[in-house]
């Protein structure tokens, strides 16, 4: 199969991340590199071998992909957006696709009219661990979800205005959001949210929540909260966890690293209780009522992979989270954001 021409808007922490993946992807030919910062992009480009442009139109002139990777800050997104969706470049956008929902709704309108197959940076949809659980999850009534994601303040300027990252639940936590979301198979109807600025108070330019709790009402009836905070001093406050919740059975997600499920018949138990199998993507141990399934691979590869594979075989529906479904996890996150503010409760608005 011909080598997909690729380009790369954003040479930073993602940016990277992407780059890893093109090495392992003999369908691609990394095309150029564009960063406004352009020493970052010349790093990029030597070891790529291939062109570093400070402009990212000066880029699309020069080399003309057929699909960009952007991964820019949450503030940047619009116009390289319009612009590829113009030329009808195929884009992959990492999450969160904007802060702005007119903007983001702008674009998806215009993806609409233009048929360019789109991508976004939600990759845990593609964990190997995600399907146990999405079938966990369909096989049970969900009647409780949960997740609380704990950490430090990231190291990165913009992350740390509201204005520019949209805080920690936007910008960071969105994995999780979109990962209920996508394993309930059902859409958030209305959000209550607490935010707190009371923790972190001496961090020069730092004003995003340090903390929030969210309590969310799904349309199938699921009960969630969303507890995130940036408040952790060291790795020990430090938690990562999805909580599935059904009244014979539960599930505990823990993002990369595994998933229990409690109280479900699976196939390893029934072999052996303290059966270690390798089945296909991933171990299963099981011990007790608890059965382990533990990842394998790295699921921002194949995420990346999946877009090129959906442009060289002309299907998009093989990829998980496309610019149009993306949207509807920022949504959710921007609605616990104006509940913080307001004070009050706020209805999710996905008509559109
Ligand atoms: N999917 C994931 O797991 C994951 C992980 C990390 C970051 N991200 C997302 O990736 C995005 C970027 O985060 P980051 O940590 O890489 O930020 P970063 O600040 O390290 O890098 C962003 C880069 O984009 C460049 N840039 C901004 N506007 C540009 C433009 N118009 N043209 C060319 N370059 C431009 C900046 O100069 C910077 O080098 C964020 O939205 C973040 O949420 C996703």
């Amino acid at each position: 199969m011909k080598k997909t021409r690729i380009a790369l808007i954003g040479c930073g922490n993602i940016g990277r991340f992407h780059l890893e993946h093109f090495k392992q992807m003999p369908e691609v030919e990394l095309v150029g590199v564009c960063d406004l910062i352009i020493e970052k992009a010349e790093v990029f480009a030597k070891e790529m071998n291939c062109p570093a442009f400070k402009d990212y139109k000066e880029m699309l002139d020069a080399v003309s992909p057929e699909a960009v990777f952007i991964g820019i800050p949450p503030y940047c997104h619009g116009e390289i957006e319009f612009t590829l969706i113009e030329r009808k470049i195929h884009m992959f956008v990492q999450k969160p696709v904007g802060l702005d929902r007119k903007l983001i709704l702008d674009i998806n309108d215009k993806i609409r009219e233009s048929g360019i197959i789109t991508a976004s940076g939600l990759q845990l949809r593609y964990e190997t661990t995600v399907p146990v659980l999405k079938d966990f999850a369909s096989r049970h009534k969900i009647v409780s979800s949960s997740f609380v994601r704990i950490g430090r303040v990231p190291q990165i300027e913009w992350w740390r205005d509201r204005s520019k990252s949209g805080g920690q639940l936007v910008e960071q936590a969105i994995h999780q959001v979109d990962m209920m979301r996508y394993v309930l198979d059902d859409e958030a109807e209305e959000v209550f949210s607490f935010g707190s600025h009371d923790i972190i108070k001496d961090m020069p330019g730092f004003d995003v929540e340090d903390m929030s709790v969210s309590a969310i009402r799904f349309k199938k009836g699921t009960l969630a909260t969303f507890t995130v905070g940036c408040y952790a001093t060291g790795n020990e406050p430090s938690e990562n966890k999805m909580i599935f919740g059904a009244t014979d059975a539960r599930a505990d997600y823990f993002m990369l690293e595994r998933l229990k499920v409690y109280g479900d018949k699976v196939e390893a138990q029934a072999e052996n209780d303290s059966a270690e199998v390798v089945k296909g993507d991933g171990r299963i141990i099981s011990s007790g009522n608890a059965t382990i399934y533990q990842p394998s691979g790295d699921c921002g590869l194949v995420c990346d992979k999946t877009f090129i594979k959906a442009i060289q075989t002309g299907d998009p529906s093989i990829i998980k989270s496309p610019y149009e479904d993306a949207i509807k996890s920022v949504f959710l996150t921007l609605a616990c954001n104006e509940s913080m503010v307001t004070g009050k409760p706020v209805k999710v608005d996905l008509d559109f």
